[in-house]
C-alpha cells in the first residue's frame, strides 16, 4: 500500500469532494464537517460516477407523510440511479450487507510528515564535460 499526497485540508471545504486519479483510479476524497473520507467513483449498481452525486442527509420516516432528516451531509446520492451510500462507511442504504462502495483509508498529516517520506526522489548521474551538462537516464 502506497500515500499519495491528493490535497491540503483547505483545498476539499466540508461538503465537497475532490476527484484524484491514483494508480489509474478515480477515487473522490470527501470532507464531512472537518473529518476525510475516500470512496471509489464508480457506483456499484451500474458504474455510475458516484462522487458527482448529491451530498445530503439521510431521509427517515415512520409513517406516510411525515419524514425528518437526519445526518446532514453524510449520504451520498448517484446521479444516475439515485442509489445512496454513507459516505463514512461506503454502506449502501437500499442493501447496507449487501451493497457498498469501495472506501480507501484517508487522513490528515502535518507538512512535515508528508515531507519526511518514505518519498525518495528519482536522481540522475550528472556531470559537467567541458561546456556540457550531461544527464544520464
Ligand atoms: S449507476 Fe449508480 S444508482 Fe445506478
Amino acid at each position: 500500500m502506497s500515500r499519495h499526497v491528493v490535497a491540503t485540508v483547505d483545498e476539499i471545504a466540508p461538503g465537497s469532494c475532490k476527484l484524484a486519479t491514483i494508480k489509474g483510479r478515480e477515487i473522490g476524497v470527501f470532507n464531512v464537517a472537518g473529518a476525510f473520507y475516500a470512496l471509489a467513483n464508480r457506483c456499484p449498481h451500474a458504474g455510475g460516477p458516484m462522487c458527482r452525486g448529491t451530498v445530503g442527509p439521510l431521509v427517515r420516516s415512520t409513517v406516510p407523510g411525515e419524514y425528518r432528516l437526519e445526518r446532514d451531509g453524510e449520504f451520498l446520492r448517484c446521479p444516475w440511479h439515485g442509489w445512496e451510500f454513507d459516505i463514512k462507511t461506503g454502506q449502501s442504504w437500499c442493501d447496507p450487507s449487501r451493497i457498498a462502495l469501495r472506501t480507501y483509508a484517508a487522513k490528515v498529516e502535518p507538512g512535515m510528515e508528508v515531507v519526511k517520506g518514505p518519498h525518495v526522489a528519482e536522481t540522475f548521474k550528472v556531470s559537467v564535460e567541458k561546456h556540457y551538462v550531461v544527464v544520464e537516464v
